[in-house]
């Protein structure tokens, strides 16, 4: 089915220093309903996510816990961060952990061409680190601590106390690429998104890049630098190689061209990384440059990002077990513009799926089939000949659409992209309670009109199934089955989604069968 496109996209991958809460959660059905998307377009798509499980942070709350960092990041990885992809509904293609040899070896061995290059070299440095960032923090980021930090400097981000280290290390003459990033941001405008992001990082090339630290010697839980075995790689230069080493760097040429250059979906907290320092690294290595970064918002709670560090950090499966994992999805997607901080709340979060999910789109579903079951016995009656103007205002919605939805996906702009296709759950709302289906039911002569109006509402419902289904995979499935289209057209997943648009797809003559509510009424604790 590929069209031969190639799209490789990639959530950052996590720390498993700890469990796994909202924020996370965000970031990653984010990425899958993109690619979700992409793959049932027919675009060649690779979707990774992973683990990032080595550096000071790790080795500390290992430590804290009374177990080897290895220990620690095994028990976190499998307890936790591997059944959050089921909780959430994710479809990665592949799991990548820092600590995997594929992952070691191919790290070394890109370490090791920067050196053979010439773009590293040993120094001394004296900074201020953040072992909650695992980065030594710029002036502008670094604040005066109140409370019990009083009189300290602590991280902007984590509100934390920094420490002065003071080391030997091996550096990475960033300061060299400031003139071709810039050229790249102008070059490729979208390279970073969105605008503020860009802006931001724009800003921050233009006054000036410092060399890198790219080593450690002060403890051993990290990859080795090849040529100086009493040092061990900087976390993040281990961790922003993942991108490379799990589709083959080094190893796999074919895999590689295949799927390399990404697009990285990160939270804007991490963006520097990703824009700056990533793209220079590649350049270095004189290999292709990502093919886009995009920054997403915070989720806030309470005003402030939500964080375990500051006991606001909410589980995943608090959310999904009430409400179930399309929800979730469909809630921060939908309700958060994609590239802007967004508050959580449960009342915003019920609000939503009582109006949108349940009484929207859930009643939509549910009152189509009972009536093509009630009207005729459950077979999808054909339209009639005769069109009105508010059935062709149906096509033309569904058509503008799933045309919308498709540039504004293009674009990462998934909550923009959920908006286009709601119009669909609006206007087929609409287009039922004027048509009054029980009204020409009690009706002979307007057996035909009852058959226009079901059969537009059922092929609408399927239009609206496809567009939705990367979004929200469980109740799109439960609803194509119901809908009797598994049987006559195939699976929900294998249907063209740039084709979804087009009217005339269910066939008149299919079997529908009984649906229980898609989105039932929660009890909340
Ligand atoms: N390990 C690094 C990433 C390395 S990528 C080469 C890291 N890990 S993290 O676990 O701290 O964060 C991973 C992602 O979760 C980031 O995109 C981050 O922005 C996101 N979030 C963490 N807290 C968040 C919120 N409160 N809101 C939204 N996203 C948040 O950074």
């Amino acid at each position: 089915m590929s069209n031969g496109r190639s799209f490789y996209i990639t959530t950052p991958i996590y720390y498993p220093s700890d469990l796994p809460h909202i924020g996370h959660g965000y970031t990653s059905v984010a990425v899958d309903t993109l690619a979700r998307w992409h793959r049932q377009a027919g675009d060649d798509t690779w979707m990774l996510t992973g683990t990032d499980e080595h550096g000071q942070k790790m080795l500390r709350a290992a430590a804290a816990n009374g177990v080897t960092p290895q220990e620690w990041v095994d028990k976190l990885v499998t307890q936790s961060w591997f059944p959050l992809l089921d909780t959430l509904g994710v479809a990665n293609d592949d799991f990548i952990r820092t600590t995997q040899a594929r992952h070691e070896e191919r790290v070394q061995q890109f370490v090791q061409a920067l050196f053979d290059r010439g773009y590293i070299y040993a120094g001394e440095y004296e900074a201020l680190y953040c072992v909650g960032c695992e980065e030594f923090k710029p002036e502008a980021e670094i604040v005066d601590g109140t409370g019990a930090f009083e009189g300290l400097k602590v991280c902007a981000i984590h509100s934390k106390p920094l420490e002065l280290l003071q080391e030997k290390n091996y550096f990475f003459k960033l300061s060299e690429f400031g003139d071709r990033l810039l050229e790249l941001y102008k070059t490729v405008p979208d390279f970073v998104r969105p605008d503020s992001a860009r802006n931001e990082v724009v800003s921050f090339v233009k006054s000036g890049l410092k060399d890198l630290s790219i080593s450690r010697s002060a403890f051993d839980w990290g990859i080795r630098v090849p040529w100086d075995d009493s040092h061990v790689i900087y976390v993040w230069v281990d961790a922003l190689l993942n991108y490379a080493t799990a589709v083959g760097y080094g190893t796999d040429p074919e895999q590689f061209a295949r799927r390399w250059p990404a697009y990285h979906v990160v939270g804007k907290d991490i963006l520097r990384f990703h824009a700056v320092i990533w793209p220079a690294m590649l350049m270095a290595a004189g290999l292709d440059v990502p093919r886009g970064v995009f920054a997403h918002g915070w989720l806030l709670v309470g005003g402030e990002k939500m964080s375990k560090s500051k006991l606001t950090g909410i589980a995943p499966n608090e959310i999904t077990d009430v409400f179930g994992s399309d929800a979730y999805r469909f809630y921060f997607l939908s309700a958060i513009a994609f590239g802007q901080d967004g508050s959580f709340s449960w009342e915003d979060l019920s609000a939503r799926y009582q109006a949108e999910l349940a009484n929207g789109f859930g009643n939509l579903a549910s009152r189509t089939i009972a009536m093509i079951e009630r009207y005729f016995e459950g077979i999808v009656p054909p339209a009639g000949h005769e069109l009105t103007d508010v059935d062709r205002a149906v096509q033309t919605v569904v058509a503008q659409a799933a045309a919308d939805a498709d540039a504004e996906m293009e674009r990462f702009r998934i909550d923009e992209a959920i908006g286009a296709i709601w119009r669909i759950v609006d206007e087929l709302n609409g287009y039922i309670t004027v048509n009054e289906p029980w009204a020409l039911a009690k009706d002979d002569a307007q057996r035909e009109r009852l058959g226009t109006v079901l059969y537009t509402a059922a092929e609408g419902l399927r239009a609206l199934t496809v567009l939705l289904s990367p979004v929200m995979p469980v109740a799109t499935e439960k609803l194509w089955v119901a809908l009797g289209a598994a049987e006559s057209l195939g699976r929900l997943q294998d249907q063209p989604l740039r084709e979804a648009g087009a009217w005339g797809v269910l066939r008149p003559g299919t079997n529908v069968n009984g649906l229980s509510p898609l989105f039932p009424r929660v009890e909340q604790a």
